[in-house]
């Protein structure tokens, strides 16, 4: 397995290198790419933990050496929130960054997954999808928004508030990964039950965890330990199921006929070419059939202006 994080020098990309360098199977081949100086010495750093994966640092004018032979590819590349942003503001500076690098993908290695970290997701992974097609090599089955963030979080929110144990504790989050499109299925989680004032305010606080992170920070940037952790279980479960493993992880894929819109967070069955097959989400409540009602027009809005961003 080859492995390439994209942006693998800053808060994101360095805690999710370290979780790879120590989890991923031995063997396989780490390549940090990042425009800024210090990736030589981030991969430096890592080399010195004794686990049998190779670990390589590849600055600004080595994209193409970075991705060449690559299986799994993840972006976390560009710039993160400050207080009193939300997760569109970052889209005129973002979007040319995941363009570019996704060119890149395109050019190095299009058979490749890629995991798009970089918000805002919603719009960022149409950015992706319609610049692959633009270079003829688009494989819907390979291309992740990781909303693997939305998902722990709320599994640390429920056990918190009801005592479980957070290791047996899933929740469902469907949609997308911004405000109110983050829609987690409280009504789906086993063993449990939930007062009407419960589902809205832990609806809401999985919403808006990411804006906790920003204002903890005060300007110090948003979440990057728990998305390190988050994109790692995304990629070690992209490699399980590359090497014949059983397993499914939400993640935010395209949708064909969805009633919803064309990008959505579903339960997908991961597999040796990336999305084996895309699961239904079941029932949902009437406060989360509401919920998504409200939220489909903004996220498909989110959609079109990455489709537009390329195209016009
Ligand atoms: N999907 C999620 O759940 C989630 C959660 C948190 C943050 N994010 C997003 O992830 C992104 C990164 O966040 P961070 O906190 O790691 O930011 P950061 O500023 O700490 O790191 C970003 C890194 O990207 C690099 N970079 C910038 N342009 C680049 C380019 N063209 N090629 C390669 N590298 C480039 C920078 O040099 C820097 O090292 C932000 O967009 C943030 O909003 C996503």
């Amino acid at each position: 397995m080859k492995v390439a994080v994209l942006g693998a020098a800053g808060g994101i990309g360095q805690a999710l290198s370290l979780l790879l360098k120590t989890q991923l199977p031995a063997g396989s081949e780490l390549a940090l790419y990042d425009v800024a100086p210090v990736v030589p010495g981030v991969a430096v750093d890592l080399s010195h933990i004794p686990t049998a994966v190779d670990v390589k640092g590849f600055g600004a004018d080595d994209l193409a050496a970075a991705l060449t032979g690559c299986d799994i590819v993840l972006i976390p590349a560009g710039v993160p929130r400050k207080p009193g942003m939300d997760r569109s503001d970052l889209f005129n500076i973002n979007a040319g960054i995941v363009k570019n690098l996704i060119e890149g993908v395109a050019d190095n290695c299009p058979e490749a997954c890629v995991g798009i970290i970089t918000n805002p997701v919603n719009t960022t992974v149409a950015i992706a999808a319609e610049t692959l097609k633009a270079k003829g090599v688009y494989n819907k089955n390979k291309l992740f928004g990781v909303t693997t963030l939305d998902v722990i979080r709320a599994e640390a929110f429920v056990a918190e508030l009801k005592g479980l144990n957070v290791a047996e504790t899933h929740v469902p989050v469907i949609g997308g990964h911004s405000g109110t499109t983050i829609l987690p299925l409280l009504s789906q989680v086993e063993g449990v039950t939930f007062s009407d004032e419960e589902v809205a305010s832990l609806t809401t606080r999985i919403q808006n965890a990411g804006t906790e992170v920003v204002e903890a920070k005060a300007g110090g940037g948003s979440a990057t330990l728990s998305m390190g952790q988050a994109a790692a279980r995304f990629c070690l479960s992209l490699v399980e199921a590359m090497q014949g493993g059983d397993v499914v992880e939400y993640t935010y894929v395209q949708v064909d006929g969805s009633e919803d819109a064309a990008f959505f967070s579903h339960p997908v069955r991961l597999g040796k070419n990336g999305v084996e097959e895309i699961l239904s989400y079941g029932e949902l409540s009437a406060f989360e059939t509401q919920a998504k009602n409200d939220m489909l027009e903004g996220l498909r809005g989110d959609i079109q202006l990455g489709v537009d961003f390329v195209n016009k």
